[in-house]
């Protein structure tokens, strides 16, 4: 008998498998499929903090941008924020797992006070999508850090249910950024979200967009953090995301030390099945391995259990490219 439960930022989960954030999760009854299928729990589609403050008509003068403007307007038009609320409630009436909110946001403002609201309706947990990309020639470290610390302090004050934060890989220093998320508030990380990839045509010479989904090569960077921050920063709960398209992929990132993965892909490519299919397999592997229980093997091969930790660092690095010819 395999035990698959796992606890993940203080929700009980009957398996590590979630729904990440997307367009499947916006409806009640696809995401009854997710259920059916045997996910774990879902995270709904994020909204965005500029729809909430538009919303509350508290945000957003002119800028220099008008193209902007346009596109934030018609996306706040087709997203209402009553009707994000709407699908946490029908959710919820539908499904028995946990439903995770999602804000994508940058500012600790007057947006957090929705949070409430998102919790009233239901929501099991909040996951906030912090989306900042610093290009600024004069970067100031410790006004993005404090952003961060803002945000987390003003949601947790404002919530009781578990807060996890969605990170890009993008920080100089990813285990110093999640212990500082942890020491004010954060019940999880999710690493990572993976950004909108920039492409350019050469034939029309425009920006395009890049392939919007993952593939196996994302994976690594997945791995590495997930056992880096499991290893250095215990009590943090890990859901890894980002390339994780079969299986394998999920006990990977589980010996690393994630407490549940979130896919995302691999359910556009493949269907809610693949979730079936992947749990199946990790039931064979299980017992393969003489494994009772996925906690039995969580974290096995995270930064702190292995002998050599350097495994997941500069020196494998230099290792690996200086035997290459
Ligand atoms: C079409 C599409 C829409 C997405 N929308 C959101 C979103 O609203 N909020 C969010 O946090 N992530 C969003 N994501 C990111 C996914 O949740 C996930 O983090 C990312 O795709 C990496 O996981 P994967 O490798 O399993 O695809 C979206 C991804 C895709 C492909």
């Amino acid at each position: 008998m395999t035990d698959m439960k796992t606890q993940y930022a203080g929700l009980a989960l009957r398996n590590p498998i979630i729904v990440g954030s997307s367009g499947l999760t916006i409806k009640a009854e696809r995401n009854k499929e997710f259920e059916k299928a045997g996910a774990a729990a879902i995270v709904l589609k994020s909204l965005f903090e500029e729809q909430i403050e538009m919303h509350g008509n508290s945000l957003l003068q002119e800028t220099d941008y008008p193209e902007a403007m346009d596109y934030i307007h018609q996306y706040v038009k087709a997203n209402q924020v009553n009707k994000y609320l709407d699908m946490i409630k029908a959710t919820k009436d539908t499904c028995s797992i946990p439903i995770i909110a999602s804000i994508n946001c940058y500012k600790a403002d007057a947006w957090i006070e929705f949070a409430q609201q998102i919790e009233l309706a239901g929501a099991d947990a909040l996951e906030l999508n912090i989306f900042y990309m610093e290009t600024s020639l004069n970067y100031d470290f410790e006004a993005t850090r404090d952003m961060y610390i803002n945000i987390i302090r003003k949601v947790k004050e404002t919530v009781r249910i578990p807060v996890m934060v969605k990170l890009g890989k993008y920080f100089s220093n990813i285990p110093s950024a999640i212990n500082t998320l942890k020491v004010n508030g954060a019940d999880g990380v999710v690493l990572f979200n993976r950004f909108y990839q920039p492409d350019i045509d050469i034939n029309t010479q425009q920006i395009v967009s890049g392939n919007v989904f993952s593939n196996h090569s994302d994976l690594s960077d997945t791995i590495r953090w997930t056992a880096i921050v499991s290893g250095l920063i215990p009590g943090i709960s890990i859901a890894s995301s980002t390339g994780i398209q079969e299986w394998e992929d999920v006990i990977k990132c589980i010996l690393a030390g994630a407490d549940a993965v979130q896919i995302c892909s691999a359910l556009y490519t493949h269907g809610p099945e693949i979730i079936t299919q992947i749990l199946r397999s990790m039931e064979e592997w299980m017992q393969y391995a003489n494994y009772e229980s996925v906690s039995q093997f969580t974290g096995l091969l995270n930064y702190a259990n292995i002998k050599n930790p350097a495994m997941y660092e500069r020196s494998q690095f230099m290792k690996y490219f200086s035997n290459r010819d």
